[in-house]
């Protein structure tokens, strides 16, 4: 016995929508592998140039036309391209759509996502070049099937500026970008394949002014103690203050695998006191250093690997945080400095500030704030990302489609959430926050985040993290290449199956309000 009010819906959907077209699913694998082997070559040709050209958030000029010319130079298969799009000189939309005879008034629309831009002074160590390659390979492999099987439907993708600075997505979803795509997908590659929940996340820049250079030093150095010192202690779920950049001149976003720090002291002592720090940690153990004399006094060169902004790895700057610490207790008398530059008087911070829930962030940034007033003279805020939640129907379905012969890759679904993109401001998640399960509650338009590994290891064992430098080079990797192609016939496939039936549509955005 059906419910009344179900039966209703499924009438009245089944008037809006088009009857669904039947495909087996054998049948549109193949016929995607098959499509991919002419669509795919020029596609990793202009990814391969992207990765060349590596600019910058808002200045990815270059790699924008490259995507809007794609799809220019293949107008005659309908697709319409608007450079310049919701006024982001670097952003683009692409439309494209099927409307056969009896066609719905409204076509369901596959909503797409593409991202071209690079960290300054490592490249594409965060293989947005592959997001862009995925992007423009789901539309054009979705274009293929979707006139193979005369499925009335629509293709929206969407060049996104800048996801590494101040987040392109949110003034495009301000502007209404995303409002016609039914739902959103993209592929990031990282080191292994995990459906996952993205935590919100918020940066704070902490501008830190001394009388003279030693003492900015001295109160920067004490404020990166105090961020340190909040592990554990700050309310929400999972939430973390993380010291991300250098001390001195920083980079959005770039995992910095360098630290220099001066002291004026007796170098057995300070050589001494770097060893007790290192060997306070495990976590420290891929982490070295030098030590040497320059005409100030004695400079520690740290260098090790950074772990990535969302990983919490220990690296350089957490051991000279901890050398910090225990110098500026055992000798009071010790002055700090910048071995690059010891005029400065002002030091700018970046905390990344970050939580599970996008409910929890402002009592989390209120407890960085009262931890470090008392050495800041001026604290400003990135713009927030929001939390990404996974929607159950999308991610599921990668994870089947990878498990099946054709595929055979693991590809599990897992409750760890690292650092949010700015695509959480296109899914607008609510969740619960008076349920002790933080139930997901809805969305504004579901998004399908997948990341895949690129790593040779599919465990990720052994290779750079996305943002730090190394990680470029997996990024131009042939395997790298591979892998993306693979996951953009998985997400063209769900695609497909969305477009090509409107119940499945319906599971898929089961969750938006
Ligand atoms: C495979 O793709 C080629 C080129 O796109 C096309 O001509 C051919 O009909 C396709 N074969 C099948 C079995 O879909
Ligand atoms: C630092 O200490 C190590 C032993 O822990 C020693 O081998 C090294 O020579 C010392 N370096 C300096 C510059 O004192
Ligand atoms: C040191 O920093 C100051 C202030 O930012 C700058 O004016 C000066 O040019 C820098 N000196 C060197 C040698 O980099
Ligand atoms: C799937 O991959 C595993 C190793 O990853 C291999 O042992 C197995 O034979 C593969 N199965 C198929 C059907 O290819
Ligand atoms: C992959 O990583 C796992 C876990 O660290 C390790 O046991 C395994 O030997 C690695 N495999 C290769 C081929 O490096």
């Amino acid at each position: 016995m059906v419910a009344r009010s179900a039966l209703l819906a499924v009438l009245v959907s089944s008037a809006r929508a088009a009857a669904a077209v039947t495909i087996a699913e054998a049948d549109l694998q193949a016929f995607l592998v098959n499509a991919s082997a002419t669509l795919y070559p020029p596609v990793k040709t202009l990814s391969q140039k992207i990765w060349n050209l590596h600019e910058i958030s808002l200045m990815e000029v270059q790699s924008a036309a490259l995507v809007a010319s794609h799809f220019e130079s293949r107008a005659s298969e309908g697709w319409k391209v608007t450079r310049d799009a919701y006024n982001q000189p670097t952003g683009l939309e692409v439309d494209w759509e099927n409307r056969p005879a009896g066609s719905p008034a409204t076509l369901p629309t596959i909503g797409i996502l593409a991202e071209y831009d690079a960290l300054v002074g490592v490249g594409h160590a965060c293989g947005h070049n592959l997001i862009a390659l995925n992007g423009i390979l789901v539309a054009s492999l979705v274009r293929a099937a979707v006139l193979h099987y005369n499925i009335p439907a629509a293709i929206r993708l969407i060049g996104t500026p800048d996801e590494e600075f101040t987040g392109g997505k949110i003034r495009m979803y301000q502007a209404g970008a995303f409002k016609k795509g039914d739902i959103w997908m993209l592929a990031h590659p990282t080191v292994a394949n995990a459906i996952q929940p993205m935590g919100a996340r918020h940066t704070a820049v902490l501008a830190i002014t001394g009388t003279d250079h030693y003492n900015a030093i001295f109160k920067a150095y004490q404020a990166l103690v105090a961020v340190v010192d909040l592990s554990g202690k700050l309310p929400g779920t999972a939430s973390v203050a993380v010291p991300t950049e250098n001390v001195g001149a920083y980079e959005s976003n770039v995992v910095q695998t360098e630290i220099k720090l001066g002291v004026v002291g007796d170098i057995a002592v300070v050589n001494s006191t770097i060893a007790q720090a290192w060997a306070s940690k495990a976590a420290f153990s891929a982490v070295a250093w030098t030590i040497s004399k320059d005409s100030t006094g004695v400079v520690l060169d740290i260098t090790g690997p950074g772990g990535h902004s969302s990983e919490g790895t220990l690296g350089a700057l957490a051991l000279s945080v901890e050398t910090f610490r225990l110098l500026s207790t055992n000798q009071p008398t010790y002055k700090y400095y910048l071995p690059s530059n010891t005029t400065v008087t002002e030091l700018d911070l970046s905390i990344s500030v970050r939580s599970r829930y996008t409910s929890d962030m402002s009592a989390v940034e209120n407890a960085v704030i009262a931890a470090t007033k008392p050495y800041y003279t001026r604290i400003s805020w990135d713009t927030i990302m929001l939390a990404l939640e996974v929607t159950p129907y999308l991610g599921q379905r990668v994870a089947t489609i990878y498990g099946e012969a054709a595929f055979n890759e693991s590809f599990p679904i897992t409750n760890s959430a690292p650092a949010a993109t700015d695509a959480g401001w296109i899914q607008q998640p609510v969740v619960d926050a008076n349920s002790a399960a933080h139930t997901f509650l809805s969305e504004s338009v579901p998004v399908l985040h997948a990341n895949y590994g690129i790593c040779p290891n599919a465990t990720g064992a052994g290779c750079p993290f996305n943002h730090e430098g190394p990680f470029a080079t997996l990024a131009n990797a042939e395997l790298g290449y591979q892998k993306t192609e693979k996951m953009a016939r998985v997400e063209a496939q769900i695609a497909v199956e969305l477009l090509a039936d409107p119940a499945k549509m319906a599971q898929a955005r089961a969750l938006v309000k």
